[in-house]
């Protein structure tokens, strides 16, 4: 048997989304199993709209072991797990599922994967600084509380449409110093800045006010490759320090594994090698 080719014996994993066919999760757990010696088999699960409950059903009455869940199912993802992690609670969303006695649990890895990337990958310290939150859908929701957990002096949410960001900062006013706004009437005066709003992915741009992005800012996009290139381009000319989130996205999915499996595999060569590709 070819190396990789799943067999019936192996714990069975999936990523479900829809469209589902660009996830790159396939290929990141594949280097992570090589890497760890965990012999599993990842693959793609398309649910057509709506039946995210369906899908998810059969596949672990089938034996599977857990899941990963992408747009635009990650509220689906939420309801449909048994039990749930505290960050996923907080972010009111599950990325991640996995079978467990008599239940599935939910985790939200996104939040984990945004902060480890930054801090430890990119050398962006959180503490103590001013950090603009572009955005406020789920995608935007999900790294709030994580993002607050490194305590920053403050962290602004700011999105177009205006009330749906003081929404979000109330939500999670207790947890540290955070507050919404409008996109437009934003003053600079900040070191970070993370695009978590979905402009690019429908071919939008997104308009910021002269001075968010400068010299000596860091501006992050949590997508990449194409998706990411409109605001990180930007920033550039800006004179910005521009990262995409492709890092984020590989950390992420360590941490799903290490829920699966109880390894944490190393994510600086699969980031290196999805860069390379
Ligand atoms: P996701 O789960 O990806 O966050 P979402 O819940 O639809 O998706 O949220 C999309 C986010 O991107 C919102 O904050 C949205 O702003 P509005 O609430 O005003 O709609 C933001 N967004 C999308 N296109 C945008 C654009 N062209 N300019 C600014 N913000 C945009």
């Amino acid at each position: 048997m070819a190396p990789g080719f799943p067999t019936a014996s192996m714990d069975r994993y999936v990523v479900i989304g829809n469209p589902v066919a660009h996830s790159r999760s396939p290929d990141i757990h594949a280097r992570f199993a090589r890497e760890t010696g965990e012999d599993i088999a990842y693959e793609r699960l398309l649910a057509p709209l709506g039946q995210f409950d369906r899908v998810a059903r059969d596949f672990f009455a089938q034996g599977g072991r857990g899941a990963n869940v992408t747009l635009p199912f990650k509220v689906d993802a939420f309801a449909f797990a048994t039990e749930r992690t505290a960050r996923a609670e907080l972010a009111g969303a599950v990325n991640t599922l996995a079978a467990r006695e008599g239940g599935i649990l939910g985790d939200n890895t996104d939040g984990a994967g945004l902060v480890t990337d930054l801090t430890a990958n990119l050398g962006v310290a959180l503490e103590g600084r001013r950090v603009l939150l572009l955005g406020a859908g789920g995608a935007a929701r999900g790294v709030v509380a994580p993002l607050l957990a490194e305590r920053p002096a403050r962290l602004v949410i700011a999105n177009r449409t205006r009330p749906r960001a003081l929404e979000l900062a109330a939500r999670f006013a207790s947890l540290g110093p955070v507050e919404g706004a409008g996109l437009d009437g934003l003053a600079g005066g900040f070191d970070l800045v993370v695009n978590a709003t979905s402009s690019s992915t429908h071919g939008e741009r997104l308009e910021l006010p002269a001075g968010v992005l400068r010299e000596g800012v860091v501006a992050y996009d949590m997508a990449y490759g194409p998706a990411a290139r409109a605001f990180l381009d930007s920033a550039r000319a800006a004179g910005a320090r521009a990262e995409d989130g492709l890092g984020m996205l590989v950390e992420q999915a360590a941490e799903s594994f290490r829920l699966w499996r109880a390894k944490r595999p190393r994510t600086a060569p699969v980031i290196a090698a999805l860069r390379a590709a």
